[in-house]
């Protein structure tokens, strides 16, 4: 599976993957204008931060297919390796098919149903995000429609991977990843939550508290 951290932060990017095996980094436009860095200025550090072998994803932000194409093809041309997310509009749905045609990865973003995720991966996307915490905040089921999405993919189009996105709590991240998704991406607070168990900082106080009870010379390690 690919583990993606959702953020332009190149401290914290660095900083995580000394710690977990990271896949890589994705943004969207509120995440870069959230860094307070220009975008031409972010992502080279991004990509130079998640190296050779690393993923980055960033995000078109026109609304017709033309512009869509035509950032799609910058961000490619300037970020080789880069895969441009694409909201899966009518519109969007057309620029990923001309990306996929052109040999630029391209990820569906901005999905809120199975049926919708579906034709961004028949239209060629190799990533298809659903918004999980979106979908649930409108009412929907997030987790739901990631269990439907996965059947649909796994069916009709298994060359794409689901890659869930606005995930919010860690029992949708562990939800997300039970449904089967290939790929999620997790906001820096839910991975820390994955990393930092509360109890396994308990049990370790513990046994150092214990271990302090006898004199050094009895449970040393040396
Ligand atoms: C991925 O990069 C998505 O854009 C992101 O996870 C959306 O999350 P949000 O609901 O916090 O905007």
């Amino acid at each position: 599976m690919e583990l993606y951290l959702d953020s332009a932060n190149v401290v914290e990017l660095k900083q995580l993957s000394l710690i977990i095996p990271l896949a890589g980094v994705t943004t969207n436009p509120s995440i870069i204008a959230a860094s307070k860095i220009a975008l031409w200025d972010v992502l080279p550090r991004l990509q130079e931060a998640v190296g050779k072998e690393g993923r980055l994803f960033a995000q078109v932000m026109g609304c017709n297919a033309a512009t869509m194409i035509a950032q799609g093809k910058k961000l490619s041309e300037r970020i080789p390796g880069i895969v441009v997310k694409i909201p899966v509009t009518a519109e969007g749905l057309v620029a990923i098919k001309q990306l996929n045609a052109l040999g630029i990865l391209t990820l569906g973003t901005a999905v809120y149903s199975p049926a919708q995720g579906l034709l961004a991966a028949l239209a060629g996307a190799k990533y298809v995000a659903p918004y999980v915490n979106r979908v649930d905040v409108q009412g929907g089921d997030g987790i739901k429609t990631i269990q439907e999405l996965k059947k649909l993919l796994d069916l009709h189009a298994p060359q794409s991977k689901i890659l869930a996105a606005s995930v919010k709590t860690l029992r949708q991240a562990l939800d997300c990843l039970l449904a089967g998704c290939e790929s999620i991406t997790l906001p820096l607070d839910i991975i820390q939550q994955l990393i930092g168990i509360p109890s396994a900082a308990t049990a370790i106080y513990e046994f150092k508290h214990d271990s302090n009870q006898v004199p050094s010379r009895l449970n040393v390690i040396n």
